[in-house]
């Protein structure tokens, strides 16, 4: 047959309890950089196979479903799990004479690459009739891997438990990763003649002894990097999988054109997206769906997560969270931005300034000690030092409206709903209750209109929505 013709199914084994994980989460939801661990295989067999696999669940079987979502496989079920032979047999009822070739992996191998599953079908789909292909790998740490045997030809004959192992086949240096490529038809049944274990499980790698009883082929391919087969069964194992995951993740973008001052103090997730030129210094975590555009500097120490951050912007010691800065942002030390919050172009938050889910023109300057919430900001506004919108009555969150080249003088409060008006001032201590008309002064507690100002001559023509002339740039 034709290789090219031959369907391939990918099957996840993510039944099993995880009990050395110690955790009322089933172990394969451990989030691993901010996604649950079998999320990785997951994808990774997708890509290789470019089918949705089929996972095997069990333990809080719709928990992991829903973690892991319910669209991104189809999903068979096993109860009890009697071991890795008896998870592969419950996607018999749904593959059986609709696949030719399974891919078969485990939920706690997040490392795993999808050049790595490729590797092992082209290897399985060359050497037409081999029964199993199988993934090892030579270490000097097995950490309770099954060990391989071969013959004195070399030919793979067995793989041993760990817990079944003699000394001598203990100190076998080559071990199962515990991926393989599999003829379906022939693996169904020998499902069924797997012997039950002295541990009373059905082992999927007992499979290799049958091939091999049969005179079947059964082929190993090596792998090149040790750290794919980093297996999670407890949290040191989990923590060592991070930082294996990270190494990878800070060093392909470094080669795509990221600089990192010092790579091992910068957490970023699997999601984030960075453009060539982004300088990440020391102590910043990029979380979630991050996005941070070319000539921007992060850090050291911020937290950015479900942030877009536009160029040339500089973020330092502060939090962004589920917001957007757009072109030349400047903000912190100390700054909080979150919650749906959008910063125009040459925005300047300094130290202790929280905006939250507010709209702020460009321009706009907020230097130190000040609250903006459920605020709409016009252009070139001036913030002054602890400025509050009070936009919590108790009962309801209240709009504040500040137009464009407003100025709010020191320790203004804002009592909401309330509007500024364009080119208004506030005086320092000024408490406003009521809308302070455009081109007016108010003072006092409760603030009251004591002056008309005169606006500037241009300001009637000028377009609002244009940059700011005092961006910290210059215009471009
Ligand atoms: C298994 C292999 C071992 C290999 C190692 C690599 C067997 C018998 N042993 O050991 O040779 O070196 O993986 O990581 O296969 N699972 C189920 N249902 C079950 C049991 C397990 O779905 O009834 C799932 C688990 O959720 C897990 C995976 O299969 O994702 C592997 O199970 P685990 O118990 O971790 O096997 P290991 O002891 O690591
Ligand atoms: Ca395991």
């Amino acid at each position: 047959m034709d290789p090219s013709n031959l369907r391939i199914r990918g099957v996840l084994l993510a039944a099993g309890k995880g009990t050395r994980m110690k955790s009322r989460l089933p172990k394969v939801l451990h989030p691993l950089l901010g996604r649950p661990m079998a999320a990785y295989p997951l994808r990774a067999l997708h890509q290789a196979t470019g089918e949705k696999p089929v996972v095997v669940v069990g333990h809080q079987a719709e928990a992991v479903k829903a973690g892991l979502g319910p669209d991104a496989a189809d999903y068979v079920f096993q109860d009890p799990p009697l071991g890795t032979g008896h998870a592969v047999a419950q996607a018999r009822a749904l593959l059986e004479g609709r696949v030719d070739v399974l891919l078969v992996a485990a939920g706690d191998m997040p490392l795993l690459r999808a050049e790595t599953f490729r590797r092992i079908l082209e290897e399985h789909l060359s050497h037409p009739g081999t029964a199993i292909t199988l993934l090892t790998v030579e270490t000097d740490n097995a950490r309770g891997f099954g060990r391989i045997l071969r013959d004195e030809r070399g030919k793979v004959v067995g793989i041993v438990e760990e817990a079944h192992a003699t000394p001598e086949q203990k100190a076998i240096r080559e071990v199962n990763v515990g991926v393989y490529a599999f003829d379906a038809q022939w693996l169904w049944h020998a499902l069924e003649r797997v012997p039950l274990s002295p541990k009373g499980e059905y082992y999927l790698t007992d499979t290799v002894a049958l091939a091999v009883a049969e005179d079947l082929p059964v082929r190993a391919v090596t792998l090149e990097d040790p750290q794919e087969a980093i297996g999670v069964n407890t949290r040191v194992h989990l923590a060592e999988a991070t930082a294996a995951l990270l190494d990878r993740i800070r060093r392909n973008w470094m080669l795509a054109g990221v600089t990192m001052i010092d790579p091992h103090r910068v957490y970023i997730e699997d999601t984030v997206q960075l453009a060539p030129d982004v300088t990440l210094w020391p102590d910043t975590y990029l979380m979630g769906n991050t996005v941070v555009e070319g000539e921007s500097e992060i850090g050291p120490q911020s937290y950015l997560k479900n942030a877009h951050i536009g160029p040339r912007c500089r973020v330092w010691a502060s939090v962004v969270e589920d917001s957007t800065l757009e072109a030349e942002v400047h903000i912190g030390p100390y700054a909080r931005v979150r919650g749906g919050a959008h910063l125009g172009r040459g925005v300047f938050l300094g130290n202790y300034a929280e905006v939250k889910k507010s709209r702020l023109g460009p321009g706009v300057k907020m230097h130190h000690f000040s609250y903006l919430g459920d605020a709409t900001v016009g252009s070139n506004v001036n913030i002054g030092a602890g400025t509050i919108t009070c936009n919590y009555d108790g009962v309801r969150k209240n709009p504040t409206f500040i137009e464009d080249d407003a100025f709010i003088g020191s320790d203004t409060m804002l009592v909401a709903p309330v509007r500024i008006g364009r080119g208004a001032r506030t005086g320092a201590g000024a408490v406003v209750t009521k809308d302070v008309p455009p081109y007016t002064l108010a003072v006092g507690v409760p603030a009251r209109v004591i002056r008309r100002l005169s606006p500037p001559e241009d300001a009637s023509s000028r377009d609002p929505s244009t940059p700011p002339k005092t961006s910290p740039k210059g215009k471009e």
